[in-house]
């Protein structure tokens, strides 16, 4: 379905052709005086000097060809030059009924769809997921939501860390603790046990008192440093170590992301770009892209426009091991191969941003990408505490992220249980739905790449624009929808009809945003778009519900009306939080 701000600029670029203006200057906006019109054209005034003559004139001559126009009811031109545009309410309610029998909700799909790859999460296994983690995974989720809503095929992938130096530690303190184990028997040649010696706790033990360990003593660091490149190099033992290290991990992980509604299609990580690497490096020596600086092989990749200084892509130290920047190379080299991407979308700390523009420089000059393929980077700042410092906890330390979701889930289940009697499984659930959208709304609500303050207290709230208050408003729509039906009311086939008062008419304009608004978040790659449109919506709708009766109405055919657009309220509030990445409990 074409947007309404489409349908209506179509109709001004007629008008302003017929009354002998050239059609470009047909813009239209959405009015910054919604006291006097919904939208607005300022394209007389962009006339002005081009005809020689007043913008007023332009926009008088302008209006007059507005005056059958199916969407605009009323056109005015006002001084100095502006035009003002007021919807037809039965044209308002023909596009939502339009809406609601369409089941992408007025939303076209691409002609040609993208392949898309999402790059986020990049937890690094082993090590606990702490809140720095949370923004890449919320982000990345929602971002992989409004991409796969706007017709694209797109895959998620979470690009593990698990192929580093955290490894060589945990394999090292290991050995410290039970040196009896047949994995540091060099000269043992049977089967590996099934189960892991070791448990996520233990492991989430071992490795900061490995990492610490290493940073006081040198032979330990060495020792852990060697264990790595064994490791890297096949040793069967360590191969099985790790192999260890991996289920007990993911499965944790698994279960982590999972109480976050994040969900990821690929499991793949830094060690299965591995096997790209040789054949590349080969072929980009070969090639006569990489050449040896200082010992490492290296690519160029500033460029003559560059302000800073742009340091070469680092693909091979002097001891041949490989780096950060080399596995990005070889994952896209998989990648391609896999998956032929038009657009590879990377949600990570935006700290991380020049390794970015060397990885993404190196992979188109060497063809490892496609000239037009899009390589994005999606950089996000840091979630701060209060007192606009680094999160932590209250000790001081590095919060969990386990830990902060469980504190809001008690917090949530506080809350709902504290005046009202519900079933404790039920309040559970509820509790755990509103603390993620709590967590989701307040991160997602800000543009990706500022800091932003965790505020619990904020983000709990029922009120003011926050996940919770989303989730009550859309509660309480479902809760009159129930109440509805209960009282054995047909609800299908149900139409909307021209508006009865201001405030039904607003709420009906906030709706048919929906598909002009997704269509720019997906854009823009702006899940904070859709928050802003949603806590519009809601404030519409709470508005609306504030100054009219509904299940009281008793002329029928309003009441119809009523329950049509409350029918197509709810669902454009429940598919942009679904693309947020969180759920309405039934009752809250
Ligand atoms: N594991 C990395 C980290 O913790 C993030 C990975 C981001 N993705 C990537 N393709 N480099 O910093």
């Amino acid at each position: 379905m074409n947007q309404i701000i489409e349908l209506i600029s179509a109709e001004l670029e007629c008008a302003f052709e017929k009354a002998g203006y050239e059609k470009k200057l047909a813009k239209v906006t959405l009015s910054n005086r919604p006291d006097l019109c919904e939208y607005q054209s300022n394209g007389a005034m962009a006339g002005a000097k081009k005809y020689k003559k007043a913008p007023i004139m332009i926009a008088e001559d302008v209006v007059n060809y507005l005056e059958d126009s199916t969407c605009i009811s009323e056109a005015t031109a006002v001084k100095p030059g502006f035009i003002n545009l007021k919807i037809d309410p039965a044209f308002v309610a023909d596009y939502l009924n339009k809406m609601n029998e369409d089941e992408s909700l007025g939303l076209s799909k691409p002609e040609n769809p993208k392949t898309i790859v999402v790059d986020y999460g990049g937890p690094n296994v082993a090590k606990p997921l702490h809140v720095g983690h949370l923004r890449s995974g919320v982000i990345g989720e929602s971002v992989k939501r409004i991409c796969r809503k706007a017709g694209h095929r797109v895959l998620g992938d979470i690009h593990l860390g698990d192929w580093g130096y955290q490894m060589g530690l945990i394999i090292t303190e290991l050995r410290k603790r039970q040196p009896e184990l047949p994995y540091f028997d060099d000269s043992f040649d049977g089967e590996y046990p099934t189960e892991a010696p070791f448990t996520i706790g233990e492991l989430e033990e071992i490795y900061p008192t490995a990492s610490a360990y290493a940073k006081e003593h040198d032979e330990y660091r060495e020792e852990a440093l060697h264990s790595t490149y064994l490791l890297q190099n096949g040793h069967r033992g360590y191969t099985a170590v790790w192999k260890h290290i991996m289920n007990v991990s993911v499965a944790d992980l698994k279960k982590n992301y999972e109480n976050l509604n994040i969900e990821f299609d690929l499991w793949k990580g830094e060690s299965d770009a591995q096997k790209y690497i040789p054949d590349m490096i080969c072929r980009l020596k070969d090639e006569g892209f990489a050449h040896i600086d200082e010992g490492a092989l290296v690519i160029d990749v500033k460029e003559e426009s560059d302000t800073k200084e742009i340091p070469p892509c680092m693909i091979q130290k002097s001891d041949g091991a490989s780096l950060y920047g080399t596995t990005d190379l070889a994952t896209l080299v998989q990648r391609e191969e896999d998956f032929d991407p038009d657009k590879v979308i990377y949600v990570v700390d935006k700290r991380q941003e020049l390794h970015f523009v060397q990885v993404f420089r190196a992979a188109k000059k060497t063809g490892i990408v496609k000239e037009n393929t899009e390589l994005k980077f999606l950089g996000f700042g840091t979630m701060n505490g209060k007192d606009g410092k680094p999160f932590k906890t209250r000790e001081g330390g590095v919060m969990r992220l386990e830990s902060l979701i469980s504190e809001i889930n008690d917090k949530m289940f506080e809350k709902i249980t504290d005046n009202r009697t519900v079933e404790e499984d039920e309040a559970k659930e509820t509790a755990k739905k509103i603390a993620i959208a709590a967590i989701k709304y307040g991160d997602l609500s800000n543009q990706a790449a500022k800091d932003y303050i965790f505020d619990v207290d904020r983000f709990t709230s029922f009120e003011g624009n926050t996940g919770p208050y989303i989730l009550y408003t859309i509660v309480r729509i479902k809760s009159i929808l129930n109440k509805y039906r209960e009282a054995e009311n047909e609800m299908d086939a149900l139409k909307v009809s021209e508006a009865h008062s201001d405030s039904e008419k607003a709420l009906m304009l906030e709706v048919c945003k929906y598909n002009s608004v997704m269509q720019t978040a997906y854009e823009e790659i702006a899940p904070h778009k859709i928050c802003a449109y949603i806590y519009d919506l809601a404030n519409a709708f709470n508005h609306f519900y504030h100054e009219t009766k509904i299940l009281a109405e008793e002329d029928k055919d309003k009441q119809k009306s009523y329950i049509a657009l409350l029918t197509i309220t709810k669902k454009v509030l429940e598919s942009c939080i679904d693309v947020l990445g969180f759920e309405a409990p039934e009752r809250m």
